[in-house]
This record gives C-alpha cells, sequence and structure tokens, in this order.
C-alpha cells in the first residue's frame, strides 16, 4: 500500500474511505472541523446513532457514492481517559483490515482528526502509518491467489489542513512507513519455512538487501569460521547438511566511519529440531521462526542504511540449522570458543547460547562497541515467566537498560527487566571445560544470559533481549497474524535510530 498525502482544505479531500477514531459518548461530526467539512453528509447519516464510540466498534457509514468522500469508518476507542498511543494503533490496525475486508482501493486519515488524540502531532502520524501497515500484513507468498480474498488498499493518503503538506508530517509518515516495512520484512523471513531458508540463503538475503540499501556485507563461510575459532557456532550446525554462516552488516555513514558502533547481534538458528536432543514433536514446527532475531538485526540495518540515520551501526547474525546427524554435537562434547574458552555441551538443545557467544568474542574482537545489544529466541524458560506479551531483558548497565525500554514503549513493544544473578554463575561451572554451557532448569533464561554475559569484556556496555514468548502469535491480534511476530524489531529500530 502506497504512502500519499493531501492537502488544499478538507473538501478537496478524495478517497473511497475516510477513517475517523472517535471516543465513547463523542459526536462523531464534531471531532474535528475537517471530519464535517470533507464529509457534510456525516451529520445525517442514518447509521450515525450506532456509532457510539465504544472499544473495537467499526460502523461504515454511507454518503452518495459519487461524492469525493463517499464513506466515513467510524472507529470507536472506549473512554476518552483511557486512550494511549497504543489503542490508536489497534483502532488502525482493525480499521485498515476492515477496508480491506470490504474491498476499497483508498483510504484517508485526517491529520486534524489524530491532533485531537493524546501522544503528540507527529508522533501520531508516525504511528497511525506504521499501523495501517502493519494491519494489513499477511504471509501469503507460498499460497495460490485466492478470488475469495481481497487485495490491500492502493494507497492511504494522510490528509492535511493547510494549503501544504508540512515536512514534519511527511517525514512522520515516512518513518512509520519504514519502521512498518521492518516489521513486515522481519515477519516474512521468521514465517518462512526452513526448507526455503537455509543459513545460506539468509546471508543471500542479507547480501542482496545489504548491496541494495548500500550496507557493507561479509559473510564468513565454514572456512573462515574455523579460522576465527567459531568452534561453538560450527558445533551447532555440524549436524546439518547445511553449513553455519555468520554475516556481518554495516552502516557507517560519511563523517561517522570512525565512531565506535552500536552493534546489533541476532540468533539466527534456520531450524532448532533440538539437535541430539531432540524436541518433542508437537509444536517442532514453529522453530522455523528461531531466526528471528538475525531477521531483525537483517530488517533494522535495512531500515537505518535506507533512512540513513547518522551513525555507526554494525549488524552481525548467526546463522546455522541444529540438526541430529551422525555428525551432530554430543551433549558432552567440549568445543573451544572463539575468546578461547573450553565450552562443555550439556544440552544440544541449548543451541542458540553457543551460536551467540562466537559472535559476542568476535565483536569484541573486532571493534569497540560503544553498546553490544544481541536479541535472541533463547529460552522457554522465559516465555514461562513473562508469557506473550513482553520479552526479557538482561542489563547491567542503568542507561542502556532505560533506553532499551523507552524505545520499547515508543513503538508499542514491553521489555521486562530481569537479573544477571551473580550466585547462579556457580551453576555454569564445568569438571571438565572452563564453563558449562546450560544452568539447572529452575532460572533457565538467567543462567542462558549469564551464559552469554561470561563472554563479554569488563566495560563493554551489553543487554540482551530474550524473545522467546513473544515472537510467535498463536492467535490474530489488531496488529499480528498468527506467526511470526518480529517483536523487538521496532525496538531495535528505535535504538538505533536514537530518539531517546
Ligand atoms: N529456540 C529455543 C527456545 C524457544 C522455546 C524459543 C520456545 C521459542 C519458543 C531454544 O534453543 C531452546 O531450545 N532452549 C532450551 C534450553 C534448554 C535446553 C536449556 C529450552 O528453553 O528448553
Ligand atoms: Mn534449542
Ligand atoms: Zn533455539
Amino acid at each position: 500500500m502506497d504512502i500519499r498525502f493531501q492537502c488544499n482544505g478538507p473538501s478537496r479531500w478524495k478517497a473511497d474511505v475516510m477513517v475517523v477514531l472517535f471516543c465513547k459518548g463523542e459526536r462523531l461530526p464534531d471531532i474535528a472541523p475537517c471530519v464535517d467539512a470533507a464529509a457534510p453528509w456525516l451529520a445525517i447519516a442514518p447509521a450515525l446513532r450506532d456509532a457510539r464510540g465504544v472499544r473495537d466498534e467499526l460502523t461504515m457509514l454511507h454518503g452518495h457514492p459519487e461524492l469525493d468522500i463517499p464513506r466515513v469508518l467510524a472507529v470507536g476507542l472506549g473512554p476518552r481517559e483511557n486512550v494511549d498511543v497504543n489503542a490508536v494503533r489497534k483502532a488502525l490496525g482493525a480499521a485498515l483490515r476492515r477496508c480491506r475486508a470490504a474491498g476499497l482501493e483508498s483510504v484517508l486519515i485526517p491529520e486534524p482528526m489524530l491532533a485531537t488524540l493524546p501522544g503528540g502531532r507527529e508522533r501520531l502520524v508516525e504511528e497511525a502509518v506504521y499501523a495501517s501497515l502493519l494491519g494489513l500484513y499477511r504471509f501469503r507468498s507460498l499460497k495460490k491467489p485466492d478470488p475469495e480474498e481481497n487485495k490491500d488498499p492502493e494507497w492511504l493518503a494522510v490528509g492535511f489542513e493547510g494549503d501544504f503538506v508540512p515536512d514534519g508530517g511527511q517525514a512522520a509518515a515516512r518513518r512509520g512507513e519504514r519502521a512498518a516495512q521492518a516489521v513486515a520484512l522481519a515477519r516474512t523471513l521468521a514465517n518462512t519455512p526452513a526448507n526455503l531458508l537455509s543459513p545460506a540463503d539468509l546471508a543471500d538475503k542479507a547480501r542482496t538487501l545489504a548491496a541494495e540499501r548500500g550496507l557493507a556485507c561479509t559473510v564468513l563461510e565454514e572456512e573462515d569460521l574455523r579460522e576465527q575459532g567459531m568452534n561453538c557456532l560450527l558445533a551447532v550446525g555440524q549436524g546439518s547438511a547445511r553449513p553455519p554462516r555468520l554475516v556481518v552488516l554495516e552502516h557507517a555513514p560519511a563523517g561517522h566511519e570512525q565512531e565506535k558502533p552500536l552493534i546489533l547481534v541476532g540468533k539466527g538458528i534456520t531450524f532448532d529440531s533440538g539437535g541430539i536432543s531432540l524436541k518433542p514433536a508437537a509444536n517442532m514446527h514453529a522453530m522455523k521462526c528461531d531466526m528471528t532475531g538475525a531477521a531483525i538485526v537483517l530488517s533494522v540495518l535495512a531500515a537505518v542504511a535506507e533512512e540513513q540515520t547518522p551513525r555507526r551501526i554494525i549488524g552481525i547474525m548467526t546463522c546455522a540449522d541444529n540438526m541430529p546427524d551422525g555428525r551432530a554435537t554430543r551433549p558432552g562434547d567440549v568445543v573451544t570458543a572463539a575468546n578461547g574458552d573450553s565450552v562443555e555441551i550439556q544440552n544440544t538443545d541449548a543451541e542458540g547460547r553457543l551460536a551467540l557467544c562466537d559472535a559476542l568474542a568476535y565483536a569484541q574482537k573486532q571493534w569497540t562497541p560503544a553498546a553490544i545489544v544481541d536479541i535472541a529466541t533463547l529460552t522457554g524458560a522465559c516465555a514461562v515467566a513473562l508469557g506473550s506479551e513482553v520479552a526479557g531483558l538482561f542489563c547491567d548497565d542503568d542507561a542502556l537498560r532505560e533506553r532499551l525500554q523507552a524505545s520499547a514503549t515508543l513503538g508499542g513493544e514491553a521489555l521486562w527487566p530481569l537479573p544477571l544473578w551473580k550466585g547462579y554463575k556457580e551453576n555454569l561451572k564445568s569438571e571438565v571445560a572452563d564453563i558449562y554451557h546450560v544452568g539447572p532448569r529452575e532460572g533457565g533464561a538467567i543462567h542462558a544470559a549469564l551464559f552469554l554475559q561470561h563472554f563479554i569484556q569488563d566495560g563493554v556496555r551489553w543487554a540482551h533481549l530474550d524473545i522467546a514468548g513473544v515472537d510467535w502469535a498463536s492467535k490474530a491480534g489488531p496488529l499480528t497474524v498468527v506467526g511470526g511476530t518480529a517483536f523487538g524489531a521496532r525496538t531495535l529500530l528505535e535504538l538505533a535510530r536514537g530518539g531517546v
């Protein structure tokens, strides 16, 4: 769906439908003077009395079909005192889906109507475009076209009241558009089944996108990984016929080449069968999403390259397939990580921390990071602790932790702090190696985070996001369909943009 702009006064606006959000007990034509000016027929529309403004209520009102604005979709927000940016996002996601279901080709959102809601004028333009696009997201490239299914509207216009489109409003809309594109790309990669996306395929996607957007891209293949001593990542991939890859993406705009980079590291397990410590069959198919972290890193780097974010950012994707095989890693094997420490592998299903530890060590060898943030579908324990709406955040640096939480809030995501509990480090002691890679089941998310922290040198600012539990939606919501959610993509994009 194309994002466009209209101005010259509401009586010149033109679209198949105008979407108007309003609160409980309010009179629709009175929301903003522009609403009445764009659709003067609204005040006498027969269905007006049905629209009460309660939450989740969608009412399609019709004027004469020949009019410039022949329909108004009235969307209830509930009582005004409860309305926040999240409510606006949800309402617009649902609204755009309704427009598609009605087969409409063009939609207009009046900016002066958004200005009556809390959140800030430009922010709401950004979020309106973001939510409209995400509400329409679906993964259907592997299905035959369904004649029953409508196409997305061709365009969405933001309607401005004045004689011209303000620069700030236009920039805000573009920010929302790029954020939605980043999330959609990460979702599509996450939803792509493992047979169609190997570590090498993921690296190829990164290479192609990097070339398009002007990012530097280096792919380390098996030989290179061996040279770098990344034996943990190699151990994860050695049971698969599809060998691992480590992808490094760099955004270094002119004048920022020498800056300390923000480094984003994403877990990219293209399929997690558990390896020799095989997972139960029931939900194994969802493990095609175990590369969501890497997909997010790729989409964030692509977005910052496109909008030329004025800072240096490096993205690392640790790609491997975790499969059982005659050559697969066995529980009890000992391998040497990229920092020189020997690691006793306890359970081959705890592969994410192995793939990540080499990448973390490599990042600190190659660069002096401003900060490192890793994102991973790491532990079922985190999903058990926090459920499906909030991700785990491990970070001992107060400023970085607060910036991450603020970035999440800005984009409608949520991160909750969990402790890097020092006392539990004992549990990662091995009889035979420098470190044991799994602690007890209790506190499983913390033990995984402590294992990663072992590879972070003193003084390096680092945060770890555990998105197991939030990366997959088992039921549809206004901004998600069943499948990969790419939760965390918007947060890391906001962190990279540096707005908070
Ligand atoms: N990819 C899984 C974690 C996961 C579970 C993600 C559910 C999304 C939903 C990870 O590799 C894993 O298998 N972790 C194990 C670790 C255990 C063996 C210490 C787990 O959480 O069970
Ligand atoms: Mn696993
Ligand atoms: Zn995994």
